[in-house]
């Protein structure tokens, strides 16, 4: 049955998530990317004019403009379809990808599929549809691709969030069957499928397995950016939650070991916590086919509106733009040969990883 949507629990719980992202809490004191430990040696001697750059990209099987991409976040009500619209149209005038939140709310109130519905403002642009592990394993993989291909979109991204489920007091304890589940969905969406983490990363080991089991892109989604930990910490968290505002890998660990054991086939995004140029250079450098982006895009729109959110994007391109003209690359590609010196604790946690 059709519930309305202020008796609806996880379209609630989608508008207090976009309104908690705002404070200052979310990004915890301690978290760190490790990115500030790489740094890219500068060339004094570039040769190139910077119109001669080649940002582009291919995702999805569609061209970008840069290899960046708004990561997934709403969806569901109002002023979830309002952003998803938004950022999407920025998405469609950047030339780059575009990515909802998850699509549970739809799974439980098909009339909000109106929220999700992007294609009009993003014809042209790769757009990803998202679903939790949880309700993939729930749906099977023939009404996963039915959820994405509803939409209109491009691929899927299915989301990882054990951090986040053990954090809620309401959330998921049971994660068994998630391996088996995505190998099935991996073998239904073929390359359509992205498996992604939301903020503690995925382990190269871990990574691994996923490509074993057929999946061809994955969004590492490190810790050092928005740890949805202390989101549900400031919803009224489980007792022992607290400790793990910090948890996870950090981005350029789980980047460079992932890269370092998957090889060059699969796609790699890199996110969690990249908020400039540089940062997504150095992410680009390390192995990222591609960077995401999430909180930077709510922040500025909430802030700016749309205008906002597009200058804070633009200044990410623009970032990158002169990251590779300063290492003397001419596309991202090449960034991955540029010497650099890297940190003693991304070292040490490449010991191990
Ligand atoms: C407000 C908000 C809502 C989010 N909702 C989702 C979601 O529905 N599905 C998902 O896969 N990830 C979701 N995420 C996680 C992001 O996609 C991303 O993995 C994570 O926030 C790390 O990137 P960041 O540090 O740039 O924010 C959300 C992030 C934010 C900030």
């Amino acid at each position: 049955m059709t519930k309305p949507q202020d008796a609806d629990p996880t379209a609630r719980r989608k508008d207090a998530h976009l309104d908690l992202c705002l404070r200052p809490e979310v990004e915890p004191e301690g978290a760190r990317t490790l990115l500030d430990e790489v740094h890219l040696i500068h060339n004094a001697l570039p040769e190139l004019a910077e119109p001669e750059l080649d940002l582009s990209a291919r995702f999805l099987g569609k061209p970008l403009r840069a290899p960046l991409l708004i990561l997934g976040m709403t969806g569901g009500t109002p002023r979830g379809g309002e952003l998803n619209r938004a950022l999407a149209a920025i998405a469609e005038r950047l030339g780059v990808a575009f990515g909802l939140g998850s699509q549970r709310a739809m799974l439980e109130r098909p009339s909000a599929r109106d929220t999700y519905s992007v294609r009009e403002v993003a014809p042209t642009v790769p757009v990803l549809g998202n679903i939790g592990i949880a309700q993939a394993i729930a749906l099977g993989p023939g009404r996963v691709r039915d959820l994405m291909e509803s939409i209109g979109a491009d691929g899927l991204a299915l989301h990882l969030n054990a951090a986040q489920e053990m954090a809620q007091p309401e959330g998921d304890r049971d994660f068994r069957g998630a391996l088996e589940a995505i190998a099935r969905l991996a073998d239904v969406l073929g390359p359509k499928l992205v498996v992604k983490e939301t903020g503690c990363g995925i382990s190269p080991a871990t990574c691994a397995r996923l490509v074993e089991r057929g999946v061809s892109c994955v969004d590492l989604s490190g810790a050092g950016g928005t740890s949805w930990v202390s989101v549900e910490i400031l919803r009224g968290g489980r007792p022992g939650a607290q400790p793990f505002a910090t948890w996870g890998i950090p981005t350029a660990a789980a980047v460079l070991g992932a890269r370092r054991r998957v090889g060059g086939a699969p796609t790699l995004i890199a996110s969690g916590g990249i908020r400039d140029g540089l940062q997504a250079a150095k992410a680009l450098a390390l192995g990222a086919d591609l960077v995401g982006v999430a909180l930077p895009a709510l922040r500025a729109h909430e802030d700016g509106g749309s205008e906002g959110a597009q200058a804070s994007l633009m200044a990410i391109v623009d970032g990158l733009r002169m990251a590779l003209l300063l290492t003397g690359c001419r596309t991202p590609a090449q960034l991955r040969d540029v010497p650099r010196v890297m940190g003693p604790d991304l070292a040490r946690w490449l010991e191990v990883l």
